[in-house]
């Protein structure tokens, strides 16, 4: 109990995982010891062979505790070990009532665990905590679980998801977060469970401002780091709908030494991924300001940055409707989600709309940064200014009919009728779709 990954930190060399593997030291048959680089740079000619663990772990003032808005990025990550039957234990054998949900790389469970000692707890006693729990056997899930410990466990800031602990036992690996017990941005936006009511426009406001100043702490941090999978799944509420930015698993250091961009593989989600980085492999600070603007327009909109059930022509949001922001009557009838339709005033929804407009920009540089970005959201929630017979409530009702009929449907980012993709899939598919741009 309250080990720390030092070590993690202090050994950059990819041999060093499985040598640091708590459970099996030194284990050379591991699933994941055979090949622990992993090659980030395959759209470049200058091949970088790093892995994230090494990236993050190789740096060399590791002992400064950088402070930034309320945020921190600690001296040394302090994260919980857990093993394996404890978290089983935690989870009544991972059983299938206390699933909160899947993403791309293993299922989250909700568990209970004891607020001082950590140790597994009844259900319904003690801490609740989000345990995910990877696929056995991906290489890409040992990469992001690498990259999240890494980073996660060192970022300090109230819009980012607490991680507390890890465990890795042989084929075993799960991280161990607070509970967020109001689920994904995703979830309510988009997901039509009448027991999920829709979110109102203060409340989209709030959500948007927590994320923006999760990004911001990222990005103004001394050692720049680029998030790289901004999207509507990621951002996670708490109990007064505060938000949190999860998932740092294809999270990268920034460019250093006077470069502008740092070159990696293409990663990350279609329909969120910024076209430079889609284009060329190359990854800017102001390429998660784009995915930003995605996810600000999906608020706008109430509609998915990718819908294979919408008609040809309106399937990418970005493509859809980015030349309709600037024009106010489109903005008004096409664009705005019905649903929070009377809650904002027009000066309010123009410059949300400019906002998205500048953020979606296909020159990075023309982008606002993420500082801008959350001081010009301030102003629109400052604005008093509301549409008559206005009911400021917090949440809307779902009573309203969706505009253009259209039910926004699960988030299939992938080519693969029916079911969700795994993330390393959607990279690939992304790759695909970048050799053809650049040829
Ligand atoms: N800390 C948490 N507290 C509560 N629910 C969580 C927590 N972390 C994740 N979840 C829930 O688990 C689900 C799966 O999350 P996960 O991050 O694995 O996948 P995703 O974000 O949907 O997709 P991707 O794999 O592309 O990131 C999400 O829908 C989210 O609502
Ligand atoms: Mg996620």
């Amino acid at each position: 109990m309250g080990n720390c990954l030092r070590s993690f930190f202090y050994d950059p060399s990819p041999s060093s995982i499985a040598n640091n593997n708590p459970s099996t030291p030194g284990t050379s048959n591991s699933t994941y010891s055979s090949t622990t680089t992993i090659d980030v740079s395959a759209t470049s000619s200058s091949i970088v062979c790093k892995s994230q663990f090494s990236e993050a772990a190789s740096h060399d003032e590791r002992n400064e505790v950088i402070s930034n808005a309320n945020g921190q990025i600690l001296e040394s990550s302090n994260l919980e070990k857990f093993t394996f039957a404890d978290l089983k234990r935690a989870t009544k054998n991972f059983k299938s009532d206390t699933l909160l949900g899947e993403g791309g790389f293993g299922k989250v469970y909700k568990g209970w665990i004891d607020q001082k000692t950590y140790a597994p707890s009844k259900s319904g006693s003690g801490m609740v905590v989000a345990i995910k729990k990877l696929n056995s056997g991906s290489m890409q899930g040992l990469a992001e679980w690498q990259s999240e410990v890494n980073f996660l466990g060192r970022l300090s800031h109230p819009n980012l998801v607490k991680l507390l602990g890890f465990c890795w036992e042989d084929k075993e690996l799960l991280l161990v977060y607070e509970f967020m017990p109001k689920g994904s941005l995703e979830n309510h936006l988009f997901r039509r469970n009448p027991n999920i009511e829709s979110f109102s426009w203060d409340l989209r406001l709030k959500i948007a401002i927590g994320a923006a100043r999760g990004l911001a702490f990222l990005h103004t941090s001394e050692k720049k780091v680029i998030y790289r999978d901004f999207k509507a799944s990621n951002i996670l509420l708490d109990e007064k709908y505060n938000a949190k930015i999860s998932d740092f698993g294809l999270a990268k250091l920034g460019p250093s030494g006077g470069e502008s961009h740092v070159t990696t593989r293409v990663m990350g989600t279609y329909g969120y991924a910024a076209p430079e980085y889609i284009a060329t492999g190359h990854l800017y600070v102001k390429s998660d300001v784009y995915g930003f603007g995605v996810v600000l327009l999906e608020m706008l909109s109430g509609q998915r940055a990718l819908d294979w059930k919408r008609p040809p022509g309106q399937r990418n949001l970005v493509e859809w409707l980015k030349p309709l922001l600037s024009h106010k009557k489109k903005l008004k009838t096409t664009i705005m989600d019905s649903r929070i339709e009377g809650q904002y005033s027009s000066k309010a929804m123009v410059q949300a709309a400019q906002l998205t407009l500048k953020c979606l920009k296909a020159d990075p540089k023309n982008r606002p940064s993420m500082k801008e970005v959350v001081e010009v959201l301030e102003q629109i929630e400052a604005m008093k200014e509301k549409p008559k017979a206005t009911k400021s409530t917090l949440v809307s009702s779902l009573s309203k009919p969706h505009r253009r009929g259209q039910q926004p449907t699960q988030h299939r980012p992938l080519f693969i009728p029916g079911r969700r993709a795994p993330k390393y899939e959607r990279e690939v598919n992304i790759r695909k779709i970048t050799k053809k741009k650049v040829k």
